[in-house]
């Protein structure tokens, strides 16, 4: 069940313009979202205390909408709340992959920008900064798409670790890279990461992917080939990126950027755990030499380095909670929009 929202105002309490309000809202969320009659379960309108001179359900059904079942219902009255408002809950079952799109018309439009205007949000940082799981909820929350864009970097990585290809080797990449074949699916929300026709999602997480990644993408023309897919996905919808140049590169013009950092120990310690409940064995020391060895080629690779961008919000999560986190960053959109 994917539920999308609506919401209008009306100038004046008349049928005529409720009547032409409500299809205008209908018209506008069945076009953006491409939505077919048969994948509408049921209208749900609300109203606010002050509209009387017509049911809008009704002006649904007289504009065509009578194929799902209609309600309306009446809002409480709240100090402060907006005037003469219809919100609408149009509940439904899509039957594809589709990343929805809330419609807020008129004096509404300042209710829900987060979730009704087209952005992009940019998460930036180190391995293990807790970025990815922030990106995961921000895309529930919103509803809008997440892009792992490490995941790419580390698909890259295992090709030349199946090849028997030093990812340092610069040469060699080069000759890997026509048949490099990197594609992202998603499957029921989750981000499925594609190397040459079969799905890596699981083994590219393997500890010994890291480093390959990490390796591999300081090459320069592997980054244009990925960046390019990164774009690619992201042209036209709201979504999350993750990654350690979104901000910077992929999508400069993202409107809003987070480089999300933490102490190296305490990074160590979250990637430490995460192995552990996968039931690989590391010893911590190890791995944690490994994530300051890679914050460092990742840092001071020539081409597009991780860096934090000039426009970003620095959130340091060492002694957060992922809540925290979320929340902080929630606020900071709420607080531009
Ligand atoms: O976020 P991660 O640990 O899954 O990323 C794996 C490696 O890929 C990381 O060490 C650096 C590289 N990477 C990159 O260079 N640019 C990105 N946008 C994402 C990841």
């Amino acid at each position: 069940m994917t539920v999308i929202r609506g919401a209008t105002t009306l100038a004046t309490d008349c049928k005529e313009e409720i009547a032409l309000s409500v299809k205008e809202m209908l018209d506008e969320i069945f076009q953006s979202n491409q939505l077919k009659k048969e994948e509408v379960k049921a209208f749900l309108f609300s109203l606010t205390t002050d509209i009387h001179s017509f049911h809008p359900a009704k002006a649904a059904r007289e504009a065509g909408y009578d194929f799902a079942p209609l309600f309306a219902c009446i809002e409480p009255d709240i100090d402060g709340g907006l005037e003469k408002c219809i919100r609408l809950m149009l509940f439904t079952e899509l039957t594809d992959e589709r990343v929805v799109k809330h419609i807020y018309q008129k004096g509404a439009k300042i209710l829900r920008k987060d979730i009704s205007e087209i952005y992009n949000i940019a998460l930036d940082g180190p391995a293990g900064s807790g970025k990815s799981t922030v990106a995961k909820i921000l895309a529930r929350d919103y509803n809008i798409l997440y892009l792992d864009t490490g995941a790419m970097y580390r698909a890259c990585g295992l090709k030349a670790l199946r090849e028997g290809i030093d990812p340092k080797d610069d040469e060699a990449v080069e000759k890997m890279l026509p048949y490099l074949d990197v594609k992202v699916e998603y499957k029921e929300g989750t981000q499925h990461t594609i190397l040459d026709s079969e799905d890596v999602s699981t083994a590219i997480r393997e500890n010994a992917v890291s480093m390959a990644a990490s390796s591999i993408s300081a090459h320069p023309a592997v980054r244009v080939k990925m960046v390019e897919l990164q774009r690619e996905i992201a042209k036209g919808i709201s979504c999350v990126l993750d990654g350690r140049d979104i901000g910077s590169t992929v999508l400069p013009d993202a409107k809003f950027k987070f480089f999300i950092t933490a102490d190296s120990r305490v990074r160590a310690t979250r990637r430490y755990n995460e192995l552990k409940a996968r039931g690989e064995t590391v010893d911590f020391e190890k791995l944690h030499e490994e994530i300051v060895a890679r914050d460092k080629q990742d840092s001071e690779r020539a081409f597009s380095p991780l860096v934090c961008a000039k426009d970003a919000i620095v959130i340091d999560t060492s002694n957060m909670d992922i809540e925290t986190v979320v929340a902080t960053v929630k606020s900071a959109i709420q607080a531009k929009i």
